[in-house]
């Protein structure tokens, strides 16, 4: 038996000549919640339809509970549950009609079916809109009902693609306290997500661009492996500063809007002052966030891909 939840090693996906799954090998601890991001189209969705055994790998090896894909898939439905990126609810039907439906899918009868409705719209709270039709509940509510139909059966591993998008902070903030409980009641979950918060509080963060994995560790771990000094720097010239910044390469490693505020990344020894570039600005030296990491992968990885396609640096 392994003591991870997910193996997979090489895994990659082709759709005709273009590769959405690109050799991307990871691992994930059973009980732990793990974070897949990535920009539009870098393949989440993909990988976890894989992982899923909705779609089977053009090459490479995945284990999901020591199942291997594609080839235990039908086995496999049965112990995990998925909620796509466009929740599987019937509009039509009421709440407690969906999760009956579920139930019926997952063959969960009788006096079972009954109590684990009832355990669904507790967790969900919805036991007072059991009778509304899905189609009508609120986008924070519509989510909480399709998790509920994902988990009825009780799986041991959820996939959830981009479950908190399009709903309000508050909801969100509802659906991660509900997540935290099934993964502290030992429920692995994988979850791919837009929202830089949602990453921080996860054990594991994994970062996918172009198809492939170029980071896979802790939030901390990730944080720390950003090299130099970061300030955030507060007011002056904006979008000018930006492009001045960025044409001083040995001073500079990167510098980038970040809300109102403008975040640039310098080598150890670079000590940025408020003279002139900067000069009406406030700057202060800040740990780095999640969305630094992002920016700082992304941007790694489009130089290594830059520098392969003219020739350099590949065996430095
Ligand atoms: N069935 C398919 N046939 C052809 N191309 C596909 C298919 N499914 C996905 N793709 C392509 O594969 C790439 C990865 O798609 P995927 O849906 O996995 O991305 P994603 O990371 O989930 O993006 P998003 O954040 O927008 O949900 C995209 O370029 C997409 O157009
Ligand atoms: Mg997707």
């Amino acid at each position: 038996m392994t003591a991870f939840a997910v193996e997979t090693r090489a895994l990659t996906k082709k759709f005709g000549d273009f590769t959405a799954v690109n050799d991307v090998t990871l691992q994930i601890e059973q009980g732990s919640v793990y974070g897949f991001l990535g920009p539009n189209g870098s393949g989440k969705s993909t990988t976890i339809r894989m992982l899923c055994g909705l779609l089977a790998p053009t090459s490479g090896e995945g284990l999901v509970l020591g199942m291997r894909l594609p080839q235990d898939g039908q086995k496999l439905k049965r112990r995990i549950g998925y909620m796509s990126q466009k929740f599987s609810l019937y509009q039509t039907l009421s709440v407690v009609e969906n999760l009956n439906l579920y139930a019926g899918l997952y063959e969960i009868r009788g006096r079972d079916r009954k109590a684990r409705i009832q355990e669904m719209l507790e967790l969900a709270g919805l036991q007072d809109r059991r009778r509304e039709l899905a189609g009508e509940l609120s986008g924070g509510l519509r989510q909480r009902l399709a998790l509920g139909c994902s988990i009825l059966h009780r799986p041991e591993i959820l996939f959830l693609d981009e479950p908190t998008s399009g709903v309000d902070p508050k909801a969100r903030l509802h659906f991660w306290d509900i997540i935290y409980n099934l993964a502290a009641d030992g429920t692995t979950v994988m979850v791919t997500t837009h929202f830089m918060d949602e990453a921080e509080h996860c054990d594991q963060v994994a970062f996918i661009s172009f198809g492939q994995l170029i980071a896979d560790d802790s939030p901390e771990n990730l944080k720390s492996s950003i090299p130099g000094r970061l300030y955030e720097v507060d007011g002056g010239k904006g979008m000018e500063m930006v492009k001045a910044l960025r044409g001083n390469a040995k001073q500079v490693l990167d510098a980038y809007p970040f809300g109102e505020k403008l975040h640039v990344l310098v080598p150890p020894e670079v000590t940025l002052s408020d003279e002139g570039i900067f000069s009406g600005a406030r700057l202060t030296e800040i740990a780095p966030t999640m969305e630094d990491v992002f920016v700082f992968l992304v941007k790694e990885q489009a130089d290594r891909n830059a520098a392969i396609v003219s020739g350099v640096g590949e065996d430095e």
